[in-house]
């Protein structure tokens, strides 16, 4: 569908006049004047003088080195691997415009609306459905005040309950039935069965950074065997789970503000932190970090903290994560890992220690660099060739991730070096 047919002409153009192009790319590298030009070293090669050129007034920048070349949009869809809509929804809010609402053209855009708009809005009779149902529900409900989340938590998440029967209510008050199909509240089995996707759960709303509803998460109260604690929407057309960061559409802006972020295991973790002030918690659906997700995170903070769970699986995560972030992250930006006494993980943690215990632990937390040498060298400080190898090899996993990140790639570097004695 291409949406830009349905947008007045001169939306584009006013967002791009708007755009001052040398604030946007001055965000990333480090522009130097030149006459009525601004120049750099070309971040799409590897440049070792600057050949890279940006026109304020033309609003263009171009690379004498490689082919690079474009305005605002290319900018950051290249930069940020968002598409010409996503470019200009990003450049649109960062200058005050909102999207006009245009006139769908093709009989195809606006199948594609309509279906899109009856799926959001399946979402939403669901989510409001599943929160009267933990109105209704005084197990679900105590089991949230066992837990410590206050009703008001409840409700800015979106949290909810479900026994069964949600489909019939649905269909009963949607326009499109299938709607509720497509929007994975009920899934359709090979031979056209049809089962609730959340039955006798505490439902979360899982909500894109705009604060739509595009899915749920649901919990059961007691450990069953056999069913899984946590039941996902599964991918649709409106939900991508790697995409998506949970707690992002109440974080964005502190995260903004503070130019930090970070990034939790659980659901749980996030309310109960968020519910404790920290509102800058944000976590996966469930699956490993993704790179859309990792360039979400760094996008515009100076710092990333990790706080995965402690066992042995969150230790796997927290390498994982690590090296993703390493791999986009730029100069100036740093990973900060926190590791929770006891192994505790977030939402146990400042329940049992409370907020002031929790910023302690951030200011404690590791730099990338020590946890880093730590991940090599182990505890091991021996200084056996064969040790030293085994290390040197473990390093290499890590240096060469640093292609955005040259100077501290130096550093890192350096650093590995000096504890290993051998040039790496
Ligand atoms: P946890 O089991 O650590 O979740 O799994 P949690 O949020 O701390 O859960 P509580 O505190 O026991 O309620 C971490 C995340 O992994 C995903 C969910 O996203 C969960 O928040 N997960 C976990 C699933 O998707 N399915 C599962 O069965 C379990
Ligand atoms: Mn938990």
């Amino acid at each position: 569908m291409d949406r830009r047919a349905r947008l007045p002409g001169d939306f584009i153009v006013d967002v791009r006049r708007r755009t001052d192009l040398v604030s946007l790319i001055g965000e990333e590298i480090a522009l130097k004047r030149s006459g009525k030009r601004y120049t750099a070293c070309c971040p799409f090669h590897d440049d070792r003088s600057p050949s890279f050129e940006v026109d304020p007034v033309r609003g263009t920048y171009m690379c004498r080195g490689c082919d690079a070349k474009g305005d605002a949009f290319t900018w950051v869809q290249e930069r940020e691997h968002l598409t010409f809509w996503e470019a200009l929804v990003k450049l649109a809010d960062r200058v005050g415009l909102s999207i006009p609402r245009a006139e769908p053209r093709t009989a195809e855009d606006v199948q594609a609306l309509r279906s899109a708009g009856a799926t959001a809005s399946a979402l939403r009779q669901a989510a409001s459905l599943y929160a009267y149902g933990l109105d209704g529900n005084e197990q679900a409900r105590n089991y949230l005040a066992k837990r410590g989340i206050r009703p008001e938590t409840a409700q800015t998440f979106g949290l909810g309950y479900v026994r069964s029967g949600i489909h019939k209510v649905l269909t009963n008050r949607v326009v499109d039935p299938e709607s509720i199909i497509r929007a994975g509240i009920v899934t359709r089995h090979d031979g056209g069965r049809e089962t609730e996707l959340l039955r006798n759960r505490l439902t979360i709303a899982l909500r894109n950074e705009r604060g739509h509803v595009v899915g749920f998460a649901g919990r059961h109260l007691y450990d069953q065997v056999g069913s899984p604690k946590y039941i996902n929407t599964p991918e649709t057309e409106l939900f991508h789970k790697s995409r998506e960061l949970f707690g992002l559409d109440l974080a964005r802006r502190v995260i903004a503000e503070t130019r930090s972020v970070i990034l939790m295991e659980g659901y749980f973790d996030v309310i109960s932190l968020h519910q404790a002030g920290e509102r800058r918690a944000v976590a996966g659906m469930g699956t490993a970090l993704s790179e859309s997700q990792a360039d979400r995170l760094l996008r515009d903070v100076t710092t990333v903290y990790l706080c995965l769970d402690g066992d042995k699986a969150g230790k796997r995560a927290t390498i994982a994560a690590a090296k993703l972030l390493l791999s986009r992250m730029k100069d100036g930006q740093e990973i900060r890992i926190v590791r929770l006494p006891g192994g505790l993980d977030p939402d146990d943690y400042v329940r049992e220690h409370g907020a002031d215990a929790w910023r302690t632990e951030l200011d404690a937390s590791l730099p990338l660099s020590d946890f880093v040498l730590e991940v090599v060298c182990g505890d091991v400080d021996a200084d056996a060739p064969e040790v030293l190898v085994q290390q040197a090899l473990r390093s290499r996993e890590w240096l060469p991730l640093c292609e955005r990140c040259p100077l501290y790639g130096q550093a890192l570097r350096q650093r590995l070096q000096r504890r290993l004695g051998i040039e790496l």
